[in-house]
């Protein structure tokens, strides 16, 4: 039983009192201590090379070019539960406000966002995509760079989001959050994806699941999952103010799981159909695939 702090008041609309995250931290209501951030590998390509930044950048090159192409749809943008989560607090914004993509891969939250009035600035390590973009979106606003050192004066954004990209380097979360804090000015919002180390990935870590199949051959790191604890950690320790870490994406986690454990290549129609009947049964904490955070960088005083 977590004990009940003092009743906070009503807070404003627009303050974050990240109350919430304070108790998280002591007690992790996904079941595990803060800051074990568990690790996950993937396959050695040798043609990515050992730079963990080229072999970044070579292997979501390579992913965008197998699954669709480096272009994104930006119509598709408004079902993804990272769009439903920030677009509330995104439009409070007066428009014109200046907002960061950081890891925007396809593109398509940038183009989006950019024709609904926020001028957004897509970046992202590979080459390939960001050229690509900027011919097919000469409307938006890309550039190739590293979110862990972008060279972007302090404090030149209102808005930061980043869906799925703080997890990816090996060092930890540290750099890239310390850069999300210059980088948005006081006041200004944070929205965080990452993996999110749900039930099932816990039992796989302690009892290795005996269908799940690991990469063979040799294998590099390949991501971080956490906990929501661990996230809003890694974040107030950077002098963020936590707004809330969910978790999203249950569905999508459920199938990932059914097709591993049935040793399946890709996920079927009746994956998705298990999936879809599983789902309101299950709490998220078992499946969810990604959490999200929303946190701001505290206005001066
Ligand atoms: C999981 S994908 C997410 C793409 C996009 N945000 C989305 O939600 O569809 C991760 C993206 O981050 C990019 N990335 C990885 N490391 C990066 C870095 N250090 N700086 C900028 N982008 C990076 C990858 O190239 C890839 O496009």
């Amino acid at each position: 039983m977590i004990p009940a702090g003092p009743e906070p008041s009503e807070p404003a609309a627009d303050t974050l009192p990240g109350r919430e995250f304070f108790v998280l931290v002591e007690v992790d209501p996904d079941g595990r201590m803060p800051q074990q951030m568990r690790r996950d590998a993937r396959k050695y390509e040798q043609s990515e090379g050992d730079d963990e930044r080229d072999a970044i950048a070579a292997q979501w090159t390579r992913i965008w070019m197998t699954t669709g192409g480096l272009i994104g749809d930006p119509a598709a943008v408004t079902t993804r539960p990272e769009f439903k989560a920030m677009w509330p607090r995104l439009r409070a914004l007066p428009k014109g406000s200046r907002v960061l993509d950081g890891g925007c891969g396809r593109g398509e939250f940038t183009v989006w966002l950019t024709r609904a009035g926020y001028p957004t600035l897509g970046i992202d390590i590979s080459h390939a995509a960001i050229a690509e973009l900027q011919s097919a979106y000469p409307d938006a606003e890309f550039a190739v760079a590293d979110i862990r050192e972008t060279g972007f004066a302090d404090q030149s954004f209102d808005a930061y989001f980043s869906w799925g990209t703080f997890e990816h380097f090996e060092e930890g979360l540290d750099r890239v959050v310390r850069e999300a804090h210059r980088l948005l000015r006081p006041g200004g919002l944070l929205f965080v994806s990452t993996p999110f180390d749900n039930l099932r990935s816990a039992i796989h870590g302690t009892l290795r699941e005996p269908w799940i199949r690991e990469p063979n051959g040799p294998t590099r790191f390949y991501q971080w999952r956490l906990t929501r604890a661990e996230l809003a950690t890694a974040l107030m320790q950077h002098g963020f103010e936590i707004d809330s870490v969910k978790i999203i994406l249950k569905r999508h986690g459920l199938q990932r799981w059914i097709q591993s454990a049935l040793g399946l290549d890709e996920i079927t129609t009746p994956v998705k159909a298990a999936a879809r009947a599983l789902s309101p049964v299950l709490p998220a904490v078992v499946a969810g695939h990604m959490i999200l955070a929303v946190a701001r960088r505290p206005a001066k005083l």
